[in-house]
């Protein structure tokens, strides 16, 4: 009997999907023993058939899917195009189709992956998705599989590249942040247009995905709550490293008494914490469970081996499936349905950076509004004053956030207060 061939077709030959040819090319061997079985990528789908690819052999590649979803031939289907439309649509045809699919498509999964994961349960199918949040780094797998045995209570991460490599620069070098963006640009980090990174939406979809698995309970990117890091200002930085603090973009998904926060906003944390040491475009995520405490998992968020990594690890996954005539992992696990918080009911504490009238009474006048407001404060420390202004840098206690919002509207009122110079919440 010959040797036994598994054909698969990638979907997208972009940095992704020409990551995963070169690595079924160099893992040629490795694969055949650590599955059993070849695996051929049969065919490659692009929107330009007509663009030169380096490494990748014309006659695989197509722009005609109904080719791909009607080879019989073909069992898995890799989905590296990105995207919801029409990737969605392919990934329910491939598993209607009675295929295995892997996909990296954050974006997706993060809006409608109750839908595709259902349909790859009800079709008695796996779906893999290692790829879609960071990188490299295994997290799908051990939030799903080998920390099923936990009620975990929190995941927090560094789940964008580009923002931690602008922060670290600006935290390292005194870069201000439009130079530090430039040169993750430069370096081919931050995307041409580098919003979803820098707003926080990137990583929202990723904490989405995430807490989804974690909390066994859908969260979708609409729930979370998101704000970037273009209003960090050096003078933010230098302040928090003063307070013993780092400045990072988080996200922060929790499950407290039974119901879910879900955020992603820069945050000082301790300088002493494992997060605080992940610099340049590396991610890294922090998982708290109750039966195995905490657990630091660190790597390559992004780029092209890396995630291909990530993809491969998932393919050989499903060929040993295939090759066993077996799946049944755990597919959607949200079987609960868990409140999930407005940011105004979650709580935080909060570094505040206020310009004021610099006379007597002043600070008394702003500790008063915040006292009135249930804000209590953990620190204070007047820093630079000149031409009558004085700067206050406060850190208060956790409060909840309407109450804070509270206190700030009412800063904005006061003929006292010049500016709020800068907020940005402490965990
Ligand atoms: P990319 O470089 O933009 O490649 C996308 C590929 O898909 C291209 O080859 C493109 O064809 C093809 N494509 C797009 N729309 C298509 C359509 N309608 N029909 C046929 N082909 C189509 O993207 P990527 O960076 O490889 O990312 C792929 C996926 O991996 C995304 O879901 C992304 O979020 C995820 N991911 C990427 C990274 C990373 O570091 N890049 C990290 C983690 C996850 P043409 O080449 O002809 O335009
Ligand atoms: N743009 C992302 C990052 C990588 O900077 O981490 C893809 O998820």
């Amino acid at each position: 009997m010959g040797e036994r061939i598994i054909n698969a077709a990638v979907l997208g030959a972009g940095t992704v999907g020409s990551g995963v040819y070169k690595l079924a090319k160099l893992m040629e061997e490795d694969i055949f023993h650590k599955t059993g079985a070849r695996l051929v990528i049969k065919k490659m789908l692009v929107k330009n058939i007509n663009k030169e690819r380096e490494g990748i052999p014309s006659d695989i590649l197509t722009d005609d899917w109904k080719s791909i979803i009607e080879d019989k031939d073909i069992d898995i289907i890799v989905e590296l195009m990105g995207g919801i439309v029409p990737a969605k649509t392919y990934i329910l045809e491939a598993i209607a189709a009675g295929k295995q699919v892997v996909t990296a498509n954050k974006d997706l999964l993060a809006e409608h992956g109750e839908e595709v994961m259902s349909a790859a349960d009800l079709a008695g199918n796996d779906l893999q998705f290692e790829a879609a949040v960071a990188g490299a780094i295994p997290i799908i797998r051990p939030l799903k599989q080998s920390m099923a045995g936990n009620n975990i209570t929190e995941v927090m991460g560094i789940v964008n590249g580009t923002t931690n490599y602008i922060l670290t620069k600006m935290t390292e070098r005194g870069m201000d942040y439009t130079d530090a963006l430039a040169e993750a640009t430069r370096l081919g980090y931050a995307e041409a247009d580098p919003t979803a990174d820098v707003e926080g939406y990137d990583a929202g979809r990723k904490m989405a995905i995430m807490a989804s698995i974690a909390f066994n309970s859908r969260v979708t990117f609409d729930h979370v709550y998101t704000e970037g890091i273009t209003k960090i200002t050096a003078d933010d930085i230098r302040y928090a490293k003063e307070f013993g603090y780092v400045v990072k973009l988080l996200g922060l998904a929790r499950n407290v008494d039974g119901e879910i926060e879900v955020k992603v906003h820069p945050m000082l944390i301790d300088e002493n914490h494992p997060l605080a040491t992940v610099r340049d475009a590396f991610n890294a995520v922090f998982v708290h469970g109750d039966a195995m405490d905490d657990a630091m998992f660190m790597g390559r968020g992004a780029g092209q081996m890396s995630t291909a990594s990530a993809v491969m690890g998932d393919i050989i996954d499903v060929m040993r499936d295939i090759v066993r005539d077996c799946c049944g992992r755990i597919g959607c696990s949200c079987y609960k349905k868990l409140n999930v918080k407005k940011i105004d009911e979650t709580k935080s504490k909060f570094f505040l950076r206020i310009n004021a009238h610099d006379r007597p009474g002043v600070l008394a006048n702003i500790a008063s509004v915040l006292g009135n407001n249930d804000v209590s404060i953990a620190q204070v420390v007047q820093k630079r004053r000149s031409g009558g202004v004085a700067e206050l840098v406060i850190i208060t206690d956790e409060v909840e956030e309407k109450h804070f919002n509270d206190a700030m509207a009412v800063f904005k009122g006061m003929s006292v207060v010049k500016e709020i110079a800068g907020v940005i919440r402490v965990y």
